[in-house]
């Protein structure tokens, strides 16, 4: 039995916590990160505590934030490949010894550790939208430890987190603060909504003034958009949604353009489960790149933006992304965000293990 408050809650989407919560990891997140740059450590937070983390899909950035994380506060990761162990699967999936239920396996890994964490999207659940949060969901139902979403088909709450903490790094909060998420061109049209869905979820839940700038096809999960309205409401602030790439670009301070799915490459009833379609869809919008006239338009302070990896050369121009100095004006901040990922992760981990 999960407890009331930040001990032993799961952490599947920021729509379950409130700003307040957020606003607790987020300053968590910069004392730890302080105190570490000053050399203090903090390897008696979670002491001897276990880490599972279980990846159907590949990771850079999010293992090794994890792995790292958990070695400060004093613990151990454990990396589970789900072809190398039985594959967790929910009823219905199964293959005799190839698969295991997910309900043995969270009560099995509930006795011998401290959270479990998994990335799951696309191919492993047939995009099926929601299948992947499903399988999720039922781990931690299953579980008498938290669960902690390292991205799923619907959302990437760390990875938020870590863009909301680097925007309020370099604007010093977030009031006033123009933030457009933006589809960008790839050839690649494999990619979940999880990163813009939760993007915008946590920038109009801070306070930012949120756009979302996207093709027809590749609109956002209409629950997503609902919440963001919400919160803007409630902020006093303003969400947009628009097609105009250029337009929503102008006076921005956060830029982050990004390739996401096309709504045909899901299965029935949210899409066709198109592929060739997708592809046609995606190379009819290859001018939506993050050049330097497309930075020109955003304010003079403005930053880039990009969860990474990133589509060099189709996304975003090396000229764009690789600007980090800060007197030339605008600037990228990929690798702030990035390193962000580590400590806000420290900061959840450390509040509900
Ligand atoms: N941004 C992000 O989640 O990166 P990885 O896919 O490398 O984990």
């Amino acid at each position: 039995m999960k407890t009331e408050g930040f001990g032993g809650k799961d952490f599947i989407t920021l729509l379950e916590w409130s700003k307040e919560e957020v606003e607790t990891i987020l300053d968590v997140a910069l004392d730890l990160k302080r105190r570490y740059a000053m050399g203090e450590y903090h390897d008696h937070i979670l002491r001897a505590k276990t880490l599972f983390m279980i990846f159907y899909n590949q990771s850079l950035r999010t293992r090794n934030s994890f792995e790292a994380g958990m070695t400060q506060l004093g613990g151990h990761a454990h990396y589970l490949d789900p072809d190398k162990i039985y594959t967790p699967a929910l009823p219905g999936k199964e293959v005799a010894y190839s698969t295991e239920r997910v309900s043995d396996v969270a009560r099995v890994l509930s006795r011998m550790g401290d959270a479990i964490s998994i990335r799951c999207y696309g191919d492993p659940v047939d995009w099926v939208y929601g299948g992947a949060n499903e399988l999720i969901r039922n781990f931690a139902y299953w579980s008498d430890i938290p669960v902690l979403n390292m991205e799923c088909d619907m959302y990437h709450p760390f990875q938020a987190l870590a863009d909301v903490l680097t925007v309020k790094e370099k604007f010093g909060g977030f009031k006033g603060v123009k933030f457009v998420m933006s589809w960008a061109y790839s050839p690649s049209i494999h990619k979940p909504r999880a990163v813009p869905q939760s993007a915008i979820i946590a920038a109009s839940m801070v306070g930012c003034d949120t756009v979302l700038a996207c093709p027809k096809e590749m609109a956002l999960d209409p629950n997503v958009l609902a919440a963001c309205e919400k919160y803007a409401t409630m902020n006093g602030s303003s969400f947009d949604v628009t097609d105009d790439f250029t337009g929503a670009a102008e006076g921005a301070h956060v830029v982050y353009p990004k390739a996401w799915a096309a709504t045909p490459i899901f299965q029935p009833p949210v899409g066709e489960n198109d592929p060739a379609r997708t592809q046609e869809i995606f190379d009819s919008y290859q001018d939506w790149k993050a050049t330097r006239e497309y930075m020109s338009l955003a304010d003079p302070s403005a930053i880039y933006m990009h969860c990474l990896p990133a589509d060099r050369g189709w996304e975003v121009d090396d000229d764009v992304i690789d600007n980090t100095d800060p007197e030339s004006g605008w600037r990228s901040v990929v690798y702030d965000e990035a390193e962000n990922r580590l400590h806000v992760q420290k900061a959840v981990m450390s509040l509900v293990m």
